[in-house]
């Protein structure tokens, strides 16, 4: 009889030469490189070389994707006037995810999806504050131009680095959820843009990309140090999990945490709650190994997202829409390679329910 896996823990689903995460070691490599020496050296446009390269059609050299992206974000702004008026009254990541139902998936292509992250994003938020959009300058970074169509600003040159090293950090992973989700439809050849969209819908889930929001509303609960105790007492008492805590492969610290960490320390003059954070993780860590002493859980990417974008000076509910802005580079790329090297992705089920009488089942069945 074949062994059941919920979850899939362990199972291994895809071959890529993109990117692997070392769950005991605590290490991230994208490509051959750590991602601490990618966040302290790229930028949007390198780490889409990075991951493009021998599998995206067009230009895969850094430069000539900086230049096409800028362009990108203008024909995605040309999306606007049919986006806004249906995005009326829905969330910004509901938003974001009809923004990219627009497209075809016989003319769309990875630029365009990439580019229209933070196009869409930046509108859809200026939309339920009252604004107008702000076109995009295809002359800014990706990190910058985002920032400008969102605040109609002067962009401060810290928060747009920091907003670049956020989305390289967070650009792949791996087989998680989300970037497992976008194979599985790839693997069907629905194409690109259906396999972007169901990988966005995986990853707004508050058990994936959509728990730094929480992270911030978990410390503005909190208050102060002195809340951290009773708060944590009242959240195990209710069965809650822990925002920003937990992960399935790393059985250490997600060394994406420290890259976050660093932005936040280095965004100083921002909203800043590193003190209270710490904290409140250090009461968490030691509560998490009180109660789960033979399941190392640590702190994960999210924790510290959440006050890194706080310190870039991002709204709450926009966190998950930033985390798809660099996430959507990982989906493209292993769309890519699983529509060159895989198969159809469809696993196996057991089946429980009754069985007509006299009839023998198989063990596993399709
Ligand atoms: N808070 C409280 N308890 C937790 C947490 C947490 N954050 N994480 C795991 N546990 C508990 C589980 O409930 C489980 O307990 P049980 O055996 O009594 O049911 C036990 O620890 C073991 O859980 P795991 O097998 O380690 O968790 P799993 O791999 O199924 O889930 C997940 C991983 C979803 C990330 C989980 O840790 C979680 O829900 N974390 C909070 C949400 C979060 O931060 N998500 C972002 C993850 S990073 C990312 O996706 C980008």
């Amino acid at each position: 009889m074949s062994t059941v896996s919920e979850g899939l823990d362990g199972v291994v689903a895809a071959v890529t030469n993109l990117s692997q995460v070392d769950g005991e070691a605590g290490r991230l490599i994208v490509r051959g490189r750590d991602i601490e020496e990618l966040a302290a050296e790229f930028d949007f446009a390198d780490m889409a070389a990075l991951l493009w390269d021998e599998l995206a059609p067009g230009p895969v050299d850094a430069a000539a994707i900086r230049r096409d992206l800028g362009l990108a974000r203008q024909r995605a702004a040309e999306f606007l006037p049919k986006l806004l008026p249906a995005a009326r009254g829905l969330s910004p990541i509901e938003g974001l995810r009809a923004g990219l139902a627009l497209f075809s998936d016989t003319d769309c292509d990875h630029l365009l999806l990439c580019a229209a992250a933070p196009v869409f994003t930046a509108a859809l938020w200026r939309q339920g504050q009252g604004e107008t959009p702000i076109a995009p300058n295809p002359g800014l970074g990706q990190a910058e131009d985002f920032l400008a169509m969102l605040t109609g600003a002067q962009v401060d040159a810290g928060a747009a680095r920091a907003l670049e090293c956020y989305l390289v950090t967070v650009a792949d992973h791996g087989l998680n959820a989300s970037t497992f989700t976008a194979r599985v439809v790839a693997s069907t050849r629905a194409g690109i843009v259906s396999s972007v969209v169901a990988a966005l819908c995986a990853l707004k889930g508050p058990l994936h990309g959509g728990a730094p929001g929480p992270v911030l509303d978990m410390l503005d609960e909190i208050g102060d140090l002195d809340g951290v105790q009773p708060w944590l007492e009242r959240q195990f008492a209710a069965g809650e999990r822990l925002m920003g805590f937990g992960h399935r492969v790393y059985r250490t610290r997600d060394p994406r945490a420290d890259v976050l960490k660093g932005v936040v320390a280095d965004l100083r003059g921002g909203p800043n709650r590193i003190a209270l954070a710490e904290a409140v993780e250090a009461a968490i860590l030691a509560q998490l190994a009180a109660r789960y002493p033979d399941r190392r859980l640590d702190t994960n990417v999210e924790f510290y997202t959440a006050l890194a974008l706080e310190a870039v000076g991002l709204p709450r509910e926009l966190f998950t829409l930033a985390f798809a802005m660099g996430r959507v580079l990982g989906w493209t790329a292993h769309i890519f390679e699983q529509e060159q090297s895989g198969r159809i992705i469809r696993p196996a089920s057991r089946y429980t329910g009754p069985v007509p009488a006299g009839r023998i089942l198989a063990a596993v069945a399709g």
